[in-house]
């Protein structure tokens, strides 16, 4: 019987063993707890005890009953236990309270508090001896009713919430070095729980998830917990929130009775929300606009830069140009060469357009660039081909074309860039530097072999249209060169011939031009002989104002008629001259400005009286009805331009602009 008795005893002993609860969470996706209040487990498998709910509690008990005695009146088994927190504070250091592991006799702890009630206790039964609650508080919050020691402990509480036994937050590293622990950093924190049965202590260790269970505790306390513990009890934790949102969560646990908790696999834990996310997402809310904001306008500007770049340089590129590439010039290299046009590298501004220097970008060589405006795109193809090829033309003393560039309303005109400029500068308007009359001479002798190149020279005839001194360019050797050739035609081209207008020049064109608006060699011979008056005289063709001397032909002719021709030479010149050469350039100036076209040289046996290879006809033998342009071609002026035009008051026409302003 006694023996029966014993076997029965041992047989309870070995079921009480078995019964001996033991597990182990990694994680909670699969654990069966008991939740209340706001806990609640993830997705991904944290337990959050609490969200962001103000004066909220929650609550989770491993769902089965722990045997913490043999018998009601036996001694408390030892047990352990370890777990993986993390407290998150919506707001850095503004924490809501903390979070509590408990052993108590029932689940959910019911009439608990939350705030400084930890969601354990309430006023009323808060250090109750008959509670039978023993805790371990991680305690974020000074509250003074329960003497804590600041807002950053560790306590052991038994029934209530006023420690028996706390320290700060922290653990003792390899050496015995202290280091604090913040436990609102959001960081996973781990902590054990241990208590001997024997020696009748509890034992709590912290440590960061990333550190090895520190050999000494933080907390230490010698308590015999039978008295507390009941033989069957519920393990779990508590967490509550007050003003300040904040998260709770427990990432993994383990528990044992009568041996050391299980290690958890901290890799297999899961993972916490990033911290600061919220500000971050919220950031990003506002952020995010002013971030797509700026990028589309970013877009929007670029793509307008783009299209202003592109209608800054663009040009008009017809199928029949492109026979003429090499001569066809890139508007942007032109925009570059010349600095973007740039009022300092304006040259002049004539009756045609602007002059502008410029340096090629690649080729680096020295360019002028002529920018005229036409509105006829009418004839323009007759007259590109034209420049072109009249480009083609190559003499020592014509300035050569090196190509065009044409755009909307504008056609550009690349030029050899001639360093000394026009002529005009050095004869008349108080000019700076004077061309004595061996330079002089030399320049009317280059500009008649130029222009009987162009007469002659070539295989078709070409007619320059505008010879006047202001279109006569100095080369580095001071030779003279013709330059705007053709130019004129553009305006001749597409226009209605009843109503044309004359391109030219006022005071050069020859009276049956006027009349009938044809250019031929014959009234370029007319225009140089002005020229070669303008050059010896050193005046120009037409002196506005009421004075008497006003036209220039009129007036040599007049000396001539008089017998001394001489008197109409250049004063400024002194006696500085070659009288023969003076006289045969006089003379031969009248002479091509003959009003009769037959009566003119042309342009070889000007070269020839120049080079005195013949000699010089008389004036009064070349016919005895010896009239000159002058009158009748000034008469018709008078006649084709109304007299307001004429006096340039009223109306401005290129023409009468180059006339007051002295061409070009
Ligand atoms: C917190 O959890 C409770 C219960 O699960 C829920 O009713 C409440 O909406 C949650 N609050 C927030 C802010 O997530
Ligand atoms: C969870 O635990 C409760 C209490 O022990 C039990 O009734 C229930 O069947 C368990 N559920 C699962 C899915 O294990
Ligand atoms: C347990 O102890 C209490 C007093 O501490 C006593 O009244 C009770 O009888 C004891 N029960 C048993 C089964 O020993
Ligand atoms: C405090 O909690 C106990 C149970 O733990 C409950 O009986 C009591 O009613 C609660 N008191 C208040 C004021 O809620
Ligand atoms: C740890 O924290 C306590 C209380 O905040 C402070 O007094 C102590 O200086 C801290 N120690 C270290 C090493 O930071």
């Amino acid at each position: 019987m006694f023996f029966k008795i014993l076997v029965e005893l041992s047989l309870l002993a070995v079921l009480a063993y078995a019964q001996e609860t033991n597990f182990v969470y990694n994680g909670f996706r699969l654990a069966n707890l008991s939740l209340d209040g706001i806990a609640g487990v993830t997705s991904n498998g944290l337990l959050k005890l609490t969200n962001n709910t103000n004066q909220g509690k929650g609550h989770a008990f491993h769902p089965d009953p722990v045997r913490f005695k043999n018998s009601p009146n036996g001694s408390v088994f030892s047990f352990s236990t370890s777990f993986v927190f993390a407290i998150q504070p919506q707001y850095e250091t503004l924490s809501a309270h903390g979070i509590v592991f408990v052993v108590a006799p029932q689940r959910g702890l019911p009439g608990s508090l939350p705030s400084q009630f930890l969601g354990v206790f309430n006023e009323t039964n808060v250090d109750d001896p008959t509670n039978h609650v023993f805790g371990v508080e991680l305690d974020t919050i000074l509250s003074s009713e329960f003497q804590d020691i600041n807002d950053n402990h560790v306590g052991i509480d038994l029934n209530g919430l006023t420690s028996a036994n706390s320290t700060v937050a922290g653990y003792h590293a390899d050496g015995g070095v202290f280091k604090n622990l913040t436990l609102i950093s959001g960081k996973a924190i781990q902590v054990w729980v241990d208590y001997d049965g024997t020696e009748k202590r509890i034992d709590v260790t912290l440590a960061p998830i990333n550190v090895q269970k520190p050999q000494t505790p933080l907390l230490s306390l010698r308590h015999d917990l039978l008295s507390i513990i009941n033989q069957n009890m519920y393990v779990g934790f508590s967490s509550s929130t007050g003003v300040f949102p904040t998260s709770h969560y427990v990432l993994g646990w383990s528990f044992r009775v009568n041996g050391e908790a299980q290690a958890l696999a901290l890799s297999q834990l899961p993972k916490l929300p990033r911290i600061g996310k919220k500000e971050m997402s919220k950031a990003l809310t506002i952020a995010l606009p002013w971030a797509l904001l700026f990028v589309v306008s970013m877009l929007i500007l670029s793509v307008v830069h783009v299209i202003r770049r592109k209608r800054k340089f663009a040009e008009v590129l017809e199928d029949w140009e492109r026979d003429y590439g090499p001569h066809r010039f890139k508007f942007k290299d032109l925009y570059i060469a010349t600095k973007g046009f740039r009022e300092q590298e304006l040259l002049g501004t004539g009756g045609f357009g602007r002059v502008y220097r410029g340096i090629l970008p690649t080729s680096k060589i020295e360019i002028a660039v002529k920018r005229v405006s036409h509105e006829s795109r009418q004839g323009m193809k007759e007259f590109v081909a034209e420049i072109i090829s009249v480009g083609r033309l190559r003499h020592r003393n014509i300035v050569s074309l090196l190509g065009y560039c044409r755009r909307k309303g504008e056609l550009l005109l690349v030029y050899d860039y001639m360093p000394n400029g026009s002529l005009d500068k050095y004869l008349y308007n108080q000019p700076k530097v004077i061309l004595n009359w061996r330079q002089r001479f030399k320049v009317i002798k280059g500009v008649s072999s130029g222009l009987l190149y162009l007469h002659e020279g070539w295989e078709q005839v070409v007619i320059h249209r505008d010879i006047k001194a202001s279109n006569i360019l100095l080369d580095a050797d001071l030779n003279g060169r013709l330059g705007d050739f053709g130019l004129a035609r553009l305006y001749d081209h597409g226009t209605d011939p009843q109503t044309t207008h004359v391109a030219g020049t006022l005071g050069y064109l020859a009276p049956e031009h006027m009349r009938t608006g044809k250019a031929t060699r014959s009234t370029d011979v007319f225009a140089f002989g002005v020229f070669l008056l303008e050059v010896a005289c050193g005046r120009r063709p037409i002196k506005t104002g009421d004075v008497e001397d006003a036209i220039m032909v009129d007036w040599v002719f007049s000396c001539w008629d008089g017998g001394a021709i001489l008197e109409a030479r250049d004063p400024k010149l002194g006696a500085e001259f070659v009288e023969e050469e003076m006289e045969l350039v006089l003379k031969l100036g009248l002479m091509c400005s003959h009003s009769d076209p037959l009566m003119r040289p042309s342009m070889r046996q000007v070269l020839h009286y120049l080079e005195g290879d013949i000699p010089m006809l008389e004036l009064s033998s070349i016919g005895s009805r010896l009239t000159f342009g002058h009158h009748e071609g000034f008469d018709d002026l008078a006649m084709s331009y109304p007299s307001s035009l004429y006096k340039a008051s009223a109306h401005s026409s290129s023409v009468a602009e180059s006339l007051l302003s002295g061409g070009r």
